[in-house]
């Protein structure tokens, strides 16, 4: 492997969105034909209504040649030719969809809000691509059944990175309306604390407001439960608790396959991650500690400390690397993640627990479940493999997540088209 192959493929590929990457790619192609700076003077002029008009249509039009690609995809992979699509070879990195993605009316939507087409000097964007995906994946699913089960991240979801739900964040009316509604809730983080006060102390503001609610009904409030480390810990809300949370047995909610994962081949993982993460406090110099879990291992910095991008970075690279390498990495399912300032590595991973959280409410099925997530880049991020279980939503902080449940109640009104 030359230094340079490294460069692209570790720091850059994995950095970048393929999906996202070639939908922006198609959509320069009209920016730089139809949307070029026009002199100050024709500001104001009908000229310039018309090439923004001519614009929209035809990024409208591309965005409705995606939607078809991705109906095509999902027919092939209905009919075991997965792998066979055109989407695949244009985007070869592309997954699976559980719904239908209505792009072209999604970028309508997007536009009236964000004016994408209005522009002349910023091409549509990494943010204007990611917002219309997922506007549209809202759309898939109210269209082609029903939101049974929105699962969320934690930190940067539902609150700024390692901070706590407080009683004034604007998410917990958003929640307890869902809940209203009938949906099931589960809030599926990396935290993974092994005791119901410790998800309390960080999560105090939405439970106290369930317990304190009189117009949700017991059956509602049953309708949320906590899933931490990934998919290692399990607890449902409960009103007669201190902690507002009880825990669940894990021979109660495990899935099958995961009777398999053996005590002893989890410890040799995390020693194995353990090692690894030491070698690279002692080799990058970090002025950092390793914890290590029932469930997890990770370094995070010294007290007044703070790691650069760089060295979380390569931390979670280096440590990935070492235990895909190992045999127990092939045996076991992990999770390798930068934490915005800490690297941790966990069992399982957000597909487990997206699953467990669907199993647990009597079976939910993928195209029925949202996951909310912040991290969805390829490598060294938590969210990514909660694609393999349910629709996503990639937001960029706890204020997004508020606007896209505002979203979802909005477009539900909507009359049924598809
Ligand atoms: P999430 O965004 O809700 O998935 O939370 C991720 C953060 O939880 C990490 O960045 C850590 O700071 C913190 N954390 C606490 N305990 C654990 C653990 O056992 N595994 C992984 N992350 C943990
Ligand atoms: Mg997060």
């Amino acid at each position: 492997m030359t230094t340079r192959y490294r460069v692209e493929y570790a720091l850059k590929s994995h950095r970048r969105d393929q999906l996202i990457e070639w939908i922006k790619g198609l959509l320069a192609v009209p920016f730089v034909l139809h949307s070029q700076p026009t002199a100050v003077y024709q500001e104001h002029s009908v000229k310039l209504v018309a090439v923004a008009a001519d614009t929209h249509q035809r990024y409208a039009e591309i965005l409705r040649d995606v939607q078809n690609l991705i109906i095509d995809h999902i027919e092939h992979e209905n009919n075991q030719a997965a792998g066979k699509s055109k989407l695949k070879l244009l985007v070869p990195t592309v997954g699976s969809f559980f719904t239908a993605l209505p792009l072209e009316d999604a970028f309508k939507y997007q536009d009236q809000l964000r004016f994408i087409s209005r522009r002349r000097f910023v091409a549509p964007s990494f943010n204007d691509v990611r917002l219309i995906l997922n506007t549209a994946q809202l759309l898939g699913l109210v269209r082609s059944s029903e939101v049974d089960l929105v699962t969320f991240d934690g930190d940067v979801t539902l609150y700024d990175d390692g901070a706590c739900l407080t009683e004034d964040n604007p998410v917990i009316s958003r929640i307890l309306r869902l809940l209203q509604q009938g949906r099931k809730v589960g809030i599926v983080t990396a935290a993974g604390y092994t005791e119901a006060p410790k998800y309390y102390l960080r999560l105090r503001g939405l439970l106290d407001a369930m317990h304190d609610s009189t117009t949700l009904t017991d059956s509602q409030k049953n309708g949320l439960i906590v899933m931490g480390g990934e998919s290692n810990f399990l607890f449902r809300f409960d009103q007669t608790s201190p902690a507002r949370l009880t825990w669940v047995p894990r021979k109660e909610w495990i899935l099958d396959e995961m009777r398999a994962w053996q005590e002893n081949d989890i410890g040799q993982l995390l020693d194995i991650a353990e090692s690894s993460l030491r070698a690279c406090v002692a080799n990058l110099n970090l002025a950092a500690d390793v914890l290590r879990k029932d469930r997890a291992v990770g370094v995070y910095p010294l007290e007044g400390c703070k790691m650069h991008r760089e060295q979380l970075e390569e931390t979670v690279l280096v440590v990935q690397n070492t235990v895909e390498r190992s045999p127990i990495g092939t045996r076991l399912p992990f999770c390798a993640f930068n934490g915005g300032n800490d690297v941790f590595v966990d069992i399982g991973d957000k597909s487990w627990g997206v699953r467990a959280c669907q199993r647990y409410f009597g079976g939910i099925d993928p195209s029925k479940t949202l996951h909310v997530g912040d991290q969805f880049l390829s490598a060294g991020a938590n969210d990514f493999k909660a694609r393999l279980a349910s629709t996503t939503a990639w937001i960029a902080s706890p204020a997004e997540t508020v606007q896209l449940l505002d979203e979802l109640e909005e477009l539900q009104q909507e009359p049924r088209s598809v």
